[in-house]
């Protein structure tokens, strides 16, 4: 019994001594200098983590891109692109294409000439590929820079001008190929012709990144038909470059080629789409860096 009663004193004791006037082993004073060792120690850490960020901050431009070094060369997109890149659907039946009509006309928008002419923002750059468009240096100095205009009309019969299917109701599909914008990127057209394939040798243009689709698999080199290309130039024109930035040229517009394939009906086509230019690389583990690969599948 006072062993127990020992030990419950000794407890409370610890909590509270009032004989040495101790909290919890430790006199009031002592307290008081371990929170003030250990909230200054806190506050110093805070500092040199803030200064760090603040001395790293204070070299980095809002308008240039300071490292960029890692960056890929440009993923090549394309609308409409679905889970599994796979495009199928029946001519005769609306419903099966209406979402990707939907898709494309949403992709479309900004490039209608409605929304294209206020001259402060935008600008004709030519009606055939061109070197690139120098807009000074990518500082805020000159404010704000203008864009080419790029009308969806250069996308002819994929435009939804005269077809709002886009194709889809004639079994002959349009998809809509943009590269992925990189701010101060200077696309470089192919050198020579050794590099590309034989149907783009023919018909080299200077200051265009062309594109060509084939066939994927060897086994589908006989059901395309016909595939047809709509843009200025057929592919990427250079005056469309460098991108100076989300402040710089919040209206930028980049340029589109469209994609217009007839294939055999009722069966899958594996389509692969590859840009061509002196900087665009290929990565085996990216599969839209450069290009892209669809599924075509178009029924009656
Ligand atoms: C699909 O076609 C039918 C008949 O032509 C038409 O009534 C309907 O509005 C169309 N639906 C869409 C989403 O275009
Ligand atoms: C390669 O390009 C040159 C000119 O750029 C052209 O004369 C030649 O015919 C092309 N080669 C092929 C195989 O098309
Ligand atoms: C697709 O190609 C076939 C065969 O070349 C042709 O008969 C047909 O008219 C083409 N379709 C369209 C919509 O152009």
């Amino acid at each position: 019994m006072s062993g127990n009663k020992d030990g419950d004193g000794g407890w409370a004791t610890f909590v509270w001594n009032s004989e040495k006037k101790e909290f919890l082993g430790r006199t009031g004073c002592s307290w008081f200098k371990i929170i003030l060792f250990y909230v200054i120690f806190y506050l110093c850490l805070a500092g040199i983590f803030v200064g760090t960020i603040q001395a790293l901050l204070l070299t980095l431009s809002s308008y240039k891109p300071t490292y960029q070094d890692r960056v890929a060369p440009p993923g090549l997109s394309h609308t409409p692109r679905l889970d599994k890149a796979e495009i199928v659907f029946s001519m005769s039946k609306n419903d099966t294409y209406v979402k990707f009509i939907e898709s494309i006309n949403a992709l479309l928008k900004p490039y209608d000439d409605n929304v294209q002419t206020n001259e402060m923002k935008f600008e004709h750059c030519g009606d055939a590929p061109q070197w690139y468009v120098d807009r000074g240096s990518l500082e805020n100095n000159a404010g704000q820079r203008k864009a080419c205009r790029f009308s969806k009309s250069l996308l002819g019969d994929c435009s939804g001008d005269d077809d709002p299917t886009f194709g889809f109701k004639d079994g002959t599909p349009c998809i809509i190929v943009k590269l992925n914008r990189i701010v101060n990127f200077r696309p470089k057209a192919p050198s020579g012709n050794q590099s590309l394939p034989e149907a783009l040798q023919g018909k080299v243009q200077p200051n265009l990144i062309p594109i060509h689709c084939k066939n994927k698999r060897q086994e589908d080199e006989g059901k395309i038909r016909e595939i047809k290309y709509f843009g200025l130039g057929e592919g990427f024109p250079l005056q469309y470059y460098p991108y100076y930035g989300k402040l710089l040229q919040p209206q930028y517009l980049q340029p589109l080629v469209a994609i217009q394939f007839n294939v055999t009906l009722e069966q899958e086509v594996r389509l692969e789409c590859k840009v061509y230019g002196a900087n665009i690389d290929y990565s085996e583990k990216d599969r839209y860096q450069g290009r892209f690969d669809i599924k075509l599948t178009v029924n009656s």
